[in-house]
């Protein structure tokens, strides 16, 4: 019996896929299909699949040719599985003509030729209707967040918003933007916004956004207060719009499995979690400015609270600041937070320079990710009994805002206005935290 395998994304099934299973299958007896998983395709910077993988397989499966369908879900995997199942023939379309010569040395490489004129992309960009996005404010978050667009289907960033007329064209110019400085007059002439303006506009800038029927992604901090947090989703879901937080970590392919592995038990109950972020910055910055919201909690207080409340919800007890001052504000604050079962610390500076890591100690062992843990990349889950550590790697592509794009584009098409990946209410409490310390509560001046 002659055994055929062959692997691919096979989203949006189409007759590309049909032909080439079909010519696959006629080269043998028995035909394997190996399809891609999300976390594999996302991790290769494939980021744009409709598809999840369960249709995916249930699409290959229909088409009648394949006698067994696996999933792809690491690099490499193509050797092992062509020595596992016994395998006499690789096969795969010609646009792959010559990159897996490489398995001759384990079974016969045949490669099959491709159907002209469709593919999956051209699919997915003929279906997709694309967003025109307008960003409010030019600084530096904003001049990353333009080109991370480009690497995800069905968003363009059209416009500029800025009330300083220079900045807003010196932006629009760089971009290949149009520019704004009359805020109801650019949210007339775009679909979606992404505030990225000074930290205490976000809540004026969101609020009207919402008010114009956009759905609005908005950096971090998002606003400041409890209060202001709950209004603008409340808002939101009265008008069936999503509002996302861009806490660009939440969305980062390694940190979400971070947090499936802890909640599936490997490191046993959660008993701790510590996470630091420090960015010295030389002055005159604004967020040396008191005036302008800056403080070492302000700016990275809602990446380390994102990993404490991630990793253990967000019922906390009680929480109290540390905090070394210059100027009017924190250059670094500790801060202890404690739950009924555990207990967290986040440390955060702008002007005291720390280790930015993350420790997640549990009752079995601990996750150590190392600085920068909010780019993460790699981790390792440790234990008492060093053999069974395991060491985990990642891909971050870009400046690592195209997952949050990716996210927030999703929701939108997909009419969801919730994301698990950073709940409203884990938003909510992120900006109650913040505000308890702007209110001076339970802060000690060191
Ligand atoms: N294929 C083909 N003819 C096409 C499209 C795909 O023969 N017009 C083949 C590929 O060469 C591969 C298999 O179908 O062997 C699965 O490819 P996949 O990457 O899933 O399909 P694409 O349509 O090329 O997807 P994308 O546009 O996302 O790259």
């Amino acid at each position: 019996m002659t055994r055929v395998i062959t692997y691919g994304t096979y989203d949006l099934l189409h007759q590309g896929h049909i032909n080439l299973l079909k010519r696959a299958k006629e080269l043998g007896d028995y035909l394997i299909v190996g399809v891609t998983s999300d976390s594999f395709d996302r991790g290769r910077g494939k980021l744009n699949v409709r598809n999840n993988v369960l249709e995916r397989v249930e699409a290959v499966k229909a088409t009648g040719y394949a006698d067994e369908v696996i999933i792809e879900d690491y690099l490499g995997q193509k050797i092992d599985d062509i020595q596992n199942y016994d395998v006499d023939i690789f096969a795969i379309g010609s646009d792959w003509e010559g990159k897996f010569d490489y398995l001759s040395e384990y079974c016969k490489v045949v490669y099959l030729p491709r159907t002209e004129g469709i593919s999956s992309t051209m699919l997915r960009e003929e279906s997709q209707t694309v967003y025109r996005i307008g960003v409010v404010g030019c600084g530096r978050i904003a001049n990353r967040f333009v080109p991370e667009t480009k690497v995800v289907n069905g968003a363009e960033v059209t416009a500029v918003y800025n009330p300083d007329k220079a900045e807003s064209e010196s932006f629009a110019q760089q971009h290949g933007l149009s520019a704004y400085t009359n805020y109801d007059v650019f949210l007339n002439d775009i679909d979606l916004v992404y505030v990225a303006s000074p930290h205490l506009t976000h809540y004026n800038y969101v609020m009207k956004a919402l008010s114009a029927e956009k759905h609005v992604l908005c950096e971090i901090p998002f606003v400041l207060s409890k209060e202001q947090a709950l209004e603008l989703y409340k808002l939101a879901e009265e008008r069936n719009l999503v509002l996302l937080e861009a806490s660009k970590t939440a969305f980062c392919p390694a940190f979400g499995h971070i947090v499936t592995l802890v909640k599936s038990g490997i490191i046993g109950e959660v008993v701790d979690v510590k996470s630091s972020l420090s960015k010295m910055v030389p002055p005159p910055t604004r967020e040396l400015d008191s005036e302008q919201a800056g403080g070492a909690m302000n700016e990275h207080g809602p990446l380390t609270l994102l990993a404490i409340i991630k990793l253990l919800g967000i019922d906390w007890l009680d929480v109290d600041f540390h905090s070394k001052m210059d100027n009017g504000v924190d250059i670094y604050t500790k801060g202890v937070i404690n739950y009924p079962h555990a207990t967290a610390s986040f440390t955060v500076g702008i002007g005291v320079k720390t280790e930015g890591n993350l420790v997640i100690s549990g009752t079995k062992g601990y996750i150590y990710v190392p600085a920068p843990w909010w780019l993460t990349s790699y981790f390792e889950v440790r234990y008492e009994d060093q053999t069974k550590n395991k060491k985990y790697f990642y891909s971050y592509d870009g400046e690592g805002l195209r997952y949050e794009i990716q996210e927030w584009l999703s929701m939108i098409v997909n009419n969801r206005r919730s994301c698990y990946k950073l709940r409203r209410r884990e938003s909510v409490v992120i900006a109650e935290i913040i505000e308890k310390y702007r209110n001076g509560e339970n802060v000690t001046e060191i």
